[in-house]
């Protein structure tokens, strides 16, 4: 486990990573030979007579589809017994799917264990943080930690990629599926108390990180550090409980990915499929030493926000800064939140599109057909129970015939931005560890600050602290409460050589290990703002703001900032009559040589901050692609190989206007006489 975590460790340090492996091109395989879009679903032949298969894949065919993938939690059927391995039957569904022209992705199956497996090693079986030991039936049941469960899941994953690793209609591999809880045995806290050591050095250094004279917390030895995520504890341990996390998970994914890449082919991509803002580690940690970003998109309760549901695709571009595969995403609804309502007609087209124009190169649905048991009999899928369409397979059919006919103008093309946005686990972490309002909710506060810079400027990055940011004139960090000095500095680095940079509320208040920085907030950029935080206040109630930005309100939380500096410009102050905030400067901004350093410190009401993006966006010359776009209207770009090409989306119920730039030339979809129809989706080349 030592130098398991030595490893893990290393993929930690801050300096980002230079990976060693084949840079894959913006296109769903570095196949040359292969579509440059894939379009599919998840398909379990494991779960359906034999006889069957060649139905099912006829169908897919004429459904439209390039890409099946297979495999993921088909364990007992690969390896029934200890040792045992059969995969006959997997030969004969890869063949008689790639003998039907099919791409194939493959699952490796760990995140379900065999009832054999755990049988025979119950001490692979995941235990809580509350001392109760998982048990069969479910998945991901194992811990993330067990010494055995990575050898024995490593084998499965080794065979796998012997047999399929050089096929040629294997395009790629994701390793588990959306992995997340961690283990109490205490073989992970033997891994937390190396990882621990390896990131202190010595036990006085953790002493002093912690501040661990504090309740008299002080250890005199490694192992007296209790392996806690959650409840009374020192906020410097439950961040590096969140490290820990990272560096295990990351290390479990690369223990499969490290053993099946000499044996696959050089084309071919590994991954892992995420979740959301998924908070159990740190995904750009995760995806340093992985070829592909892949995501798992639904909408629960059926009611999609479209500009939230962008910034979770930024977010999944972001962590390899180029695109990545959507794949699984729901046919209707999905069957686990208490009312699973289906989407209206034309909205799973609108987010197959809107995957697209975020630099998905890959669009799988989730699944084919429910099997007759098991815990989501009750999913959406493409069929029925009886093997005949779905409602819904009129219009996925659609979108896959549409995504192939694209797939030669998209090929090699990125989301364009000008934009970058700030995501910082360790942020979103010590914020949530001690939110001091209840309401603070890191991912609201970021997409409270996405959406009109979205709207407005039609293309957002979003990128990690670490990332480089020259490309971009425009750089905001809603809420980068952790900053290390090494970050600071690049951040001020950027500043100036010419960028703009924005902070939010709560920013350079942490070292990374949760420890108050000794100056005020924010921190280590304290100096390059010319001013400080004087107080912050959790509020009750909105307070008022006046000045360049209008009048407005503020609410949550709000900051008093102090400067002295003459060249510090106030661009908006509190109204807050008889309290601690009133007349006081809720918002500055410095120039900086060419560039610029900006800081709120409130939450602020989302017409002010409206005003706000659209004042930043204008000093960094930001332009959009159609000025006062209708609000249902999502608009982007991807760009590359010499290409630009507009992607707009009508999320609305009706029809809206849209005049397209001079020049842009219609290539497909629903736009005519000027309008796009309700949920359209067109597409424009532009010059
Ligand atoms: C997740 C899993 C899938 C399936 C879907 C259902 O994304 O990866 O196996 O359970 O949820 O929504």
């Amino acid at each position: 486990m030592r130098t398991i975590l030595l490893a893990a460790a290393a993929a930690l340090a801050l300096a980002p990573a230079v990976s060693a492996q084949t840079v894959f091109p913006n296109r769903a395989t570095a196949f040359a030979d292969k579509p440059a879009i894939a379009v599919g679903v998840a398909w379990y032949p494991e779960q359906w007579p034999e006889d069957r298969w060649a139905v099912d894949l006829d169908m897919m065919k004429a459904s439209g589809f390039n890409t099946v993938r297979i495999g993921e939690f088909a364990w007992a059927r690969m390896e029934p017994e200890e040792g045992k391995f059969d995969f006959a039957w997997m030969d004969r569904a890869i063949a008689a799917a790639v003998k039907r022209g099919f791409m194939v992705v493959i699952g490796t199956p760990s995140a379900a264990p065999p009832a054999w497996l755990t049988q025979n090693y119950p001490d692979t079986l995941r235990v809580d943080e509350n001392g109760q030991r998982a048990s069969h039936g479910g998945r991901r049941h194992f811990s993330f930690a067990s010494r055995r469960y990575r050898e024995l899941s490593r084998r499965i994953a080794v065979e796998m990629a012997t047999r399929y690793g050089k096929h040629p209609s294997v395009v790629g591999w994701q390793i588990d599926n959306e992995v997340g809880p961690p283990s109490w045995e205490a073989e992970s806290v033997a891994a937390w108390h190396a990882f621990l050591k390896q990131r202190y050095g010595t036990i006085d250094a953790l002493n002093r990180r912690w501040t661990t004279q504090y309740w008299s917390q002080f250890y005199n030895d490694w192992s007296q550090i209790p392996l806690r995520q959650t409840g009374q504890q020192n906020p410097g341990l439950l961040l590096d409980f969140r490290h820990f996390t990272t560096a295990v998970w990351t290390d479990y994914i690369q223990n499969q990915a490290r053993a099946i890449r000499p044996l696959i082919d050089r084309r071919a991509w590994i991954t892992t499929n995420t979740m959301f803002w998924n908070a159990g580690f740190d995904h750009f940690v995760m995806h340093r030493d992985l070829d592909l970003a892949s995501w798992d998109n639904y909408i629960p309760d059926g009611r999609p926000d479209w500009v939230a549901n962008g910034a979770n695709h930024a977010l999944v571009r972001g962590y390899k800064q180029r695109n990545f595969w959507l794949i699984e995403t729901q046919p209707g609804r999905v069957d686990w939140v208490p009312v699973n309502r289906a989407l209206d007609p034309g909205q799973v087209r609108e987010l197959a599109w809107q995957s697209v124009s975020h630099g998905s190169d890959g669009v799988l649905y989730w699944q084919w057909r429910p099997a007759r048991n098991g815990q989501e009999t009750y999913h959406g899928a493409v069929l029925g129970q009886d093997g005949e369409p779905n409602p819904i397979h009129a219009e996925i059919t659609q979108i896959a015939k549409e995504l192939t006919a694209a797939a030669p103008l998209l090929a090699d093309t990125g989301p364009a931005a000008k934009v970058a946005m700030l995501w910082s686990y360790d942020s979103r972490w010590a914020i949530d560890l001690q939110r001091h309002h209840r309401d603070f909710d890191p991912v609201k506060a970021f997409t409270d600050v996405y959406r009109p810079l979205r709207v407005q400027s039609q293309g957002v990055h979003v990128v990690s602290p670490d990332a480089a940011l020259a490309a971009y004139p425009l750089v905001v960090a809603p809420n980068l409460n952790v900053v290390t000095q090494a970050q600071a500095d690049r951040l001020a680095a950027y500043v100036r050589g010419g960028g703009h940079l924005v902070l939010g509320p709560r920013s350079g208040m942490k070292d990374d290990a949760n420890a108050l920085w000794p100056q005020r907030q924010p921190g280590p950029l304290a100096d390059l703002l010319g001013a400080t935080v004087e107080q912050y206040y959790a509020l009750d109630a909105p307070v008022g703001i006046k000045g360049e930005l209008g009048e407005g309100k503020v609410a949550i939380w709000a900051e008093e900032i102090h400067s002295d500096a003459a060249e510090v410009r106030v661009i908006a102050t509190y109204t807050d009559p008889g309290g601690w905030l009133d007349g006081k400067p809720a918002v500055v901004t410095r120039k900086v040589g060419r560039g610029s350093i900006t800081y709120f410190g409130a939450w602020l009401d989302p017409a002010t901050m409206n005003t706000l993006a659209a004042r930043l966006l204008g000093e960094a010359k930001i332009a959009p692609l159609i000025p006062e776009a209708h609000a249902d209207l999502e608009i982007s770009e991807r760009a590359g190989g010499g290409k630009r090409v507009m992607i707009v989306i009508n999320h609305g119920t009706g029809a809206r206007p849209l005049t397209p730039p001079s020049g842009a030339r219609f290539v497909s979809g629903d736009w005519a006489g000027g309008q796009m129809k309700a949920h359209g989706v067109a597409l424009f080349q532009l010059k």
